[in-house]
């Protein structure tokens, strides 16, 4: 069985006391920290930026991999390396000139992630696909947690999984929205390997370790 990782979605998270929830997540096994940006021009939503990556850097060793859902994101690269990003995605539909703005991430020694959304053909990243670190499919549209996992894009993730692995592409297969235990097993039996969540690790009475762990399990018969 393939090994699920887990990248737990700040956005959802208590920002009152953010450092210790991420530290929570540390302690209870996650891979590593999923922050999501949005400026309210490419999603219709604002949420946090460069100056908490970088408050955060000092209080886990995970690295940090950054959902850029802005409308300019090649502008923002070098102040998210800066800050500490291990790994910076960009949206397909958000990026004009995407195989430069993947070289640029790349040329700052980080990966290299792009995401598509939920109606955007995976034909469109055929000829970038090789140069990327992590292809991130959108199972909701992106914007908000809390949404509803679309079961549509099950197709996407099944083929995103047979091109990476007929061209021998080790870079992980991330799903990214509504994942929770009953999602969970879909999206990896379909071919993910990194499943991002938010609501269901942070919004859970009993817990992040709790939460983490019953996600993890529902995968555990899967592959
Ligand atoms: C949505 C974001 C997600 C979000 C997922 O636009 O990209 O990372 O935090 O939240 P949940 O897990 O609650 O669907
Ligand atoms: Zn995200």
């Amino acid at each position: 069985m393939a090994t699920v990782k887990l990248a737990p979605s700040i956005l959802a998270a208590d920002f009152a006391r953010l450092g210790e929830q991420v530290s929570e997540a540390e302690a209870a096994g996650a891979d590593r920290i999923h922050v999501d940006v949005m400026d309210g021009h490419f999603v219709p939503n604002i949420s946090i930026g460069v100056p908490v990556v970088r408050s955060l850097r000092k209080v886990t060793r995970l690295p940090f991999e950054v959902h850029l859902m802005i409308a300019d994101a090649p502008r923002y690269i070098t102040a998210f390396a800066d800050a500490g990003a291990d790994t910076l995605i960009v949206h397909q539909e958000a990026v004009t000139h995407l195989h430069r703005a993947v070289q640029q991430i790349k040329q700052l020694g980080l990966r290299a992630g792009v995401a598509i959304n939920p109606a955007t053909p995976l034909g469109l990243l055929e000829d970038i696909l090789d140069d990327l670190d992590l292809l991130l499919v959108m199972t909701v549209n992106p914007g908000f947690g809390g949404q509803k996992f679309i079961p549509s894009t099950l197709t996407k993730i099944r083929r995103a999984r047979e091109l990476l692995d007929a061209r021998g592409l080790q870079a992980d297969l991330e799903v990214d929205g509504g994942i929770e235990p009953h999602t969970a097993p879909h999206a990896v039996a379909a071919g993910a390997t990194v499943l991002v969540a938010g609501t269901a690790i942070f919004h859970q009475a009993d817990g992040v370790a709790a939460a983490m762990q019953r996600l993890l399990q529902s995968c555990s018969d899967t592959r």
